[in-house]
């Protein structure tokens, strides 16, 4: 197969939900549908969060577990499908965002009786950052859930993006019987099993009275004026603006009944994009350009003390990657060969010989990858950096052995380096300030700075409501709100001026007094 043709049917993306919507049953679906799998529970990774959350070494272990399914490969249809899985624990949620910068399109779940529920918002916010298709998949009709309309406007509301339905419910919870795939124009029934249920039919005009043989005539009725009322309101689907990011397409279904599922999917593999071009500080590197460029987006260490290693994520942005190819680690401006890299096929990593744009891989890794670097075939090339969003715990972290001090910086270095949470140095007095999403993390790092490298650290409290990163082009006024606010100034590890916040009321006062600058709730602005 020719190259280009290799990336073009490459389709790499991400599931996210708020937890419990069913990314996990969904993904388990679409992996039952390419074969990848056999049986159903094979997905295990996201039950994480139901274990109790200060068992963290236990959420560990599963999430060394989970390496192995981090991502999903599977052919589809002549496609190659990269699936990335996203953590579900709360307190992992800065991976989740590391992971989608590494996707060319994604898929969100909504739980239909819940609708829109925090953890989505969030996660929206990145994909609306970075202008990331995506296609939303209601889940859960075999339940009572809100009204089908209501739950668009409230999406289009909470997740501030126009939607435009691509089938469409017919009734719910005990009562659903199916739904108008409007995208194909096929009637899908369902019936109440959890095995394959759907039924097809062909269903070019609703208008055709054989709507009532099927579903009777009330919800014939109904189902008729629904549709006119959707083609009235929302615009007629178009796959470009749904790939810029402007519009997202609708599913309805039931993960769990594998209802609406193979639908979804065979839309995704004809509108989603392949590999997508992406931008580096010198220039847009296209997918299919010769030579060989990627970025690493996460760093998966290994917690088991007798194979301390690490796993580096590395997403393909352009060309092929072969084993035991010359590659160029651009921060070090040094040369590296890898006889090792895996593919992740759902539930087993192997070794791989070649890989193209838009696949994943993952290098072993002994201390020389920190998350945004990049391996190129020569050139010097920097994707952009991934994005840091503003912690929501800070702690300061102090040297509980004074002997150990310099294994205490070392092991701090290189965990900040892998992303597990972000280190803030106060300018006034020179404290380390860590920060995180989650409480879970406090206990890893200090876990990993005793058994990785024989530090101990302590922590103490600081109150502090949010960190930002500031800029202004009056440099007389930044200058003067590094003074006024000079014992809540702090460096990032890139060496770019925070300001710690310590409550919602200063912060917004802060940007009253000081109109002209820029305060960034993430670090990539
Ligand atoms: P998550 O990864 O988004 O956190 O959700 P997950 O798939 O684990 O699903 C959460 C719960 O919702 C699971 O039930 C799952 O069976 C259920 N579920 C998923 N899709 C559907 C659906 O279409 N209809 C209904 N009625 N339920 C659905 P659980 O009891 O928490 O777990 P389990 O014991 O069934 O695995």
């Amino acid at each position: 197969m020719a190259y280009s043709e290799e990336i073009r049917r490459r389709r790499t993306f991400a599931i996210v939900s708020h937890p419990d919507a069913g990314k996990t049953t969904l993904t388990e679906k679409l992996l039952l549908f390419g074969g990848a799998i056999h049986v159903a529970g094979a997905v295990k990774s996201n039950k994480i969060r139901k274990t109790a959350t200060s068992d963290w070494m236990e959420i560990e272990k599963q999430r060394g577990i989970s390496v192995a399914t981090s991502v999903m490969a599977f052919d589809y249809a002549n496609h190659k499908i990269n699936i990335l899985d996203t953590p579900g624990h709360q307190d992992f949620a800065e991976d989740t965002f590391r992971t989608l910068t590494a996707v060319d399109s994604v898929i969100i779940v909504i739980d239909a009786a819940k609708g829109v529920e925090a953890q989505t918002r969030k996660l929206m916010e990145v994909c609306r950052m970075r202008k990331t298709p995506v296609i939303v998949f209601v889940n859960k009709l075999d339940r009572e859930g809100k009204d089908a309309f209501d739950l668009l406007d409230e999406i289009e509301e909470e997740l501030q993006i126009k939607v435009r339905p691509l089938s469409w419910p017919i009734d719910m919870g005990q009562r659903f019987k199916g739904a108008y795939n409007i995208f194909e124009q096929k009637l899908d029934l369902y019936t109440p099993s959890k095995q394959y249920v759907t039924e097809y039919i062909e269903f070019k005009d609703v208008n055709n009275p054989e709507l009532e043989n099927h579903i009777g005539a009330p919800l014939a009725a109904k189902l008729r004026e629904d549709l006119e009322l959707i083609e009235g309101v929302y615009p007629v689907f178009d796959v470009e603006t749904y790939l810029k990011g402007d519009i997202a397409p609708v599913f309805f279904g039931s993960a769990l009944n594998n209802f609406g599922v193979k639908e979804l999917l065979d839309c995704f593999i004809r509108i989603a994009p392949s590999p997508r071009p992406v931008q580096a500080l010198e220039r847009i590197v296209e997918p299919e350009e010769d030579n060989f460029a990627g970025f690493i987006f996460k760093i998966h260490a290994n917690m088991d003390p007798n194979h301390r290693s690490c796993i580096a994520f590395v997403k393909i942005c352009s060309g092929k990657f072969e084993r035991n190819a010359i590659y160029k680690h651009v921060r070090f401006n040094k040369t590296m060969r890898f006889s090792s890299p895996t593919a992740f096929m759902a539930q087993k990593k192997e070794v791989l010989d070649e890989a193209f744009a838009g696949d994943i891989i993952g290098l072993p890794d002994t201390g020389n990858f920190k998350i945004g670097d990049t391996l190129t075939a020569g050139e010097e090339l920097h994707f952009k950096g991934l994005p840091s969003f503003s912690p929501e715990m800070f702690k300061y972290i102090e040297n509980a052995d004074p002997m150990k001090a310099k294994q205490l910086n070392k092991g701090i270095e290189q965990l900040m380096d892998e992303g597990v949470a972000q280190l803030f140095t106060n300018q006034f007095n020179g404290r380390k300030i860590i920060g995180t999403v989650g409480q879970l993390q406090f206990e890893v790092i200090q876990y990993r700075l005793l058994h990785e490298y024989g530090a101990q650290c302590k922590w103490e409290p600081i109150s502090l409501y949010k960190a930002c990163w500031i800029e202004s082009d009056n440099t007389q006024m930044l200058d003067n709100f590094k003074k006024r606010k000079s014992q809540y100034m702090a460096l990032d590890k890139e060496g770019r001026d925070v300001y710690l916040a310590d409550s919602s009321y200063v912060l917004t006062m802060a940007q009253q007094d000081f109109p002209d600058i820029k305060f960034h709730f993430t670090s990539e602005f």
